[in-house]
């Protein structure tokens, strides 16, 4: 299974900020944003990892994340040259994806809540088996979203790209699994009215074979799209008082790479060497200490 991570977008909703860092490298509270879905895919035990981004915004996405191996995993990149749609991302990593399944997820995009893992392990054996997986959170604010309307068995009935009448205040989160082949299904993808291959065409496409699975994410599950001002802040400001009252750091690569057995001791010593000067680098130390 591979997994790509769409990082591009000209970011133009967080300008003045965004006009000389790319969004997904900003920080959200102590560690940078991509590092949040960085963690969501490894969680699902995915160790092949596909970056986009924009041309002008490669080099330091590679200066932050390297090859990977600090991480345990192997990292390619490639670039999006412009925002041409998020369905466009499996037309760019067609080569890196093969003959494989694969998922995708958003660069500003957050996922945390408990039984995570298990919601992650049934969307890779749906692909495995031919079927695609998107997951679905309830929101206040559905015309901001793709949507999906569901019946009482959770049936997937349509989805909608920012609909001005949503059926359903169920958001498709920026998180999608699909079965091998999924190259060639965007490449019959005609662009939208705003110029754009839209993710949701693709989810259609799916759907209409009877190929299309939805996960409902819980209550008390935690998604965030980071993408505006405010998004920003309360993630933040969530993401802290989680850490601050669990005494923990969440979402991190390091310790999901070494908890998996992905990197040894020494290689999550060089990190917590690194990191030394603040909770994060003490939390990968106590790591450390808990298994001598
Ligand atoms: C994109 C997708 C939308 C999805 C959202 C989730 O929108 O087009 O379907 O609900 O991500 O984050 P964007 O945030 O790029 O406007």
């Amino acid at each position: 299974m591979k997994g790509i991570i769409l990082a591009g977008g000209s970011g133009t909703r967080l300008y003045p900020i965004t006009e000389g860092i790319s969004k997904q490298l900003m920080p959200i509270y102590d560690k940078p944003m991509i590092f949040y879905p960085l963690a969501t895919l490894m969680l699902a035990g995915i160790k092949d990892i596909l970056v986009i981004t924009t041309p002008e915004d490669q080099a330091q996405f590679k200066k932050l994340l390297k090859d990977g191996s600090e991480f345990g995993i192997n990292l390619t990149y490639k670039e999006q040259p412009s925002p041409d749609g998020l369905a466009q991302a499996f037309i760019i990593g067609e080569e890196f994806i093969g003959d494989e399944a694969c998922a995708m997820i958003l660069g500003d995009n957050i996922f945390y809540g408990n039984g995570f893992n298990s919601v992650l392990e049934n969307a890779k054996e749906n692909a495995i088996n031919g079927k695609a997986t998107i997951f679905g959170n309830q929101v206040r604010d559905p015309e901001r979203f793709g949507i999906m309307e569901l019946d009482e068995n959770n049936n997937v009935l349509s989805v909608e790209e920012k609909p001005e009448n949503p059926k359903s205040n169920y958001a498709i989160t920026g998180l999608y699994f699909y079965p091998k082949g999924v190259s060639e299904f965007a490449k019959t993808i005609k662009p939208s009215q705003r110029g754009e291959l839209e993710i949701t065409t693709l989810n259609d496409i799916y759907r209409m074979q009877g190929n299309l699975k939805a996960e409902i994410l819980e209550e008390g599950f935690t998604w965030f799209d980071t993408g505006t001002f405010d998004s920003e802040l309360d993630a933040a400001n969530m993401i802290r008082t989680i850490e601050n009252n669990k005494d923990k750091i969440i979402c991190c690569p390091e310790q999901i790479a070494y908890y998996r057995g992905w990197i040894d001791k020494e290689k999550l010593q060089e990190r917590a060497t690194l990191l030394r000067k603040n909770n994060y680098g003490k939390y990968l130390q106590k790591l450390i200490d808990e298994t001598k």
